[in-house]
């Protein structure tokens, strides 16, 4: 008997985050339907997903703010079997100026999502979270079990609302099957460097500034304080490859799918359990790239916790996904796509 292609609807599957997503999938024998607005992405990584997968991925412009387009995308799509949620705004700094922009775009739209999965034949749900929902732990690593803080913007309050929608929604329809994926830090591209992080202006996140700041597109990085208690001083983060990343999203999938989750909410962290200083990155950069980059110290960037690494124990031992790439892989790939987007 052949076996059943199971359709999976990717939400800003053009994303940066999305797209590394959609590929895995692919490659994993998935069937997949990205719906995205374009606000953040382009049409042309559909041609890119081509060239790395061979496979033409469904693709439909849909702003999920527009219930009565969703509601009819799924009429359309009743057969799909997992939906994995990405579309959603993510600038830290623009969510502080602008927070009801954030809850319309990431709030909004996952309701009206989760109205639509609610009448589907198969509700499942993979949701990407954020390490941000601990803000800054008592203890490190971070486990699950770490106490969620008050968030340090309207983004992350988007998070930590988007999981207890979801959670409540799970406790109300038993039949609804999610996992909240918290991410620690997304870096790098794809081997390929075709797809890869295309941040609008000036990049608000460390490595793609660090990329810039090497081919010559920015004068020099600011390092945001050098007076943390942290062993150098500067700030500690858990950076995780994209296609790590991504593998782990398929995985959660596949739990769902083969109706292996013991609960109808699952939460599992994906990083890779390291932590690695602001000077680390750029050290290791150099390394890697053998570009030395033009640097100094700045004032702390308001917001910003000290240390986050993940406790990845649950992922290792449940989903049995661990990270395989190295900061070292990221950063190179990262640098690769940064040369080859300026090419
Ligand atoms: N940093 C610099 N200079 C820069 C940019 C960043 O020194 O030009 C430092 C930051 O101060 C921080 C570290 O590099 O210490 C990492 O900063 P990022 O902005 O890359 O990442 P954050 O950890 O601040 O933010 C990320 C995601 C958010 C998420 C948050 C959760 O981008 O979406 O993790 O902690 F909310």
């Amino acid at each position: 008997m052949a076996t059943k292609i199971h359709k999976i609807l990717v939400t800003g599957g053009l994303g940066y985050i999305g797209s590394h997503v959609v590929v895995e999938l692919q490659n994993k024998g998935f069937g997949v339907v990205i719906i995205d607005d374009l606000s953040n992405s382009s049409l042309s990584v559909l041609d890119r997903i081509v060239g790395i997968t061979g496979i033409k991925p469904v693709f439909e412009k849909i702003d999920l703010k527009e219930k009565k387009s969703v509601t009819d995308f799924f009429i359309r799509h009743e057969d799909i079997d997992g939906v994995i949620h990405f579309a959603a705004s993510k600038a830290v700094g623009e969510s502080v100026n602008n927070p009801l922009k954030y809850y319309e775009n990431n709030i909004h739209s996952l309701v009206y999502l989760l109205q639509e999965i609610n009448k589907l034949a198969s509700q499942k749900l993979i949701f990407s979270s954020s390490c941000t929902v601990y803000g800054q732990a008592d203890e490190l690593p971070i486990s699950e079990e770490a106490q969620i803080k008050e968030p340090e913007s309207p983004y992350g309050n988007t998070k930590k609302v988007g999981e207890q929608i979801i959670k409540d929604t799970c406790s109300a329809n038993t039949l609804l099957n999610t996992i909240a994926l918290r991410y620690f830090n997304p870096i790098g591209a794809h081997e390929s460097a075709t797809i890869g992080e295309l941040p609008i202006g000036t990049p608000q996140n460390l490595v793609p500034f660090v990329t810039q700041t090497g081919i010559g597109l920015r004068e020099k990085l600011s390092i945001f304080g050098n007076d943390y208690p942290t062993p150098d001083g500067t700030c500690i983060r858990d950076y995780i490859h994209v296609v790590d990343l991504a593998k782990a999203h398929t995985i959660a999938m596949e739990r769902l799918i083969e109706e292996k989750n013991t609960e109808n909410y699952e939460v599992y962290n994906i990083g890779t359990g390291k932590g690695s200083s602001v000077l680390e990155v750029v050290n290791a950069f150099k390394k890697v790239t053998g570009v030395r980059l033009n640097y100094s110290f700045a004032e702390r960037r308001a917001g910003d916790i000290i240390s986050a690494y993940a406790d990845t124990k649950k992922a290792n031992r449940i989903l049995g996904w661990k990270s395989e790439l190295t900061l070292k892989d990221a950063l190179l790939s990262a640098w690769k796509w940064e040369k080859k987007i300026r090419s």
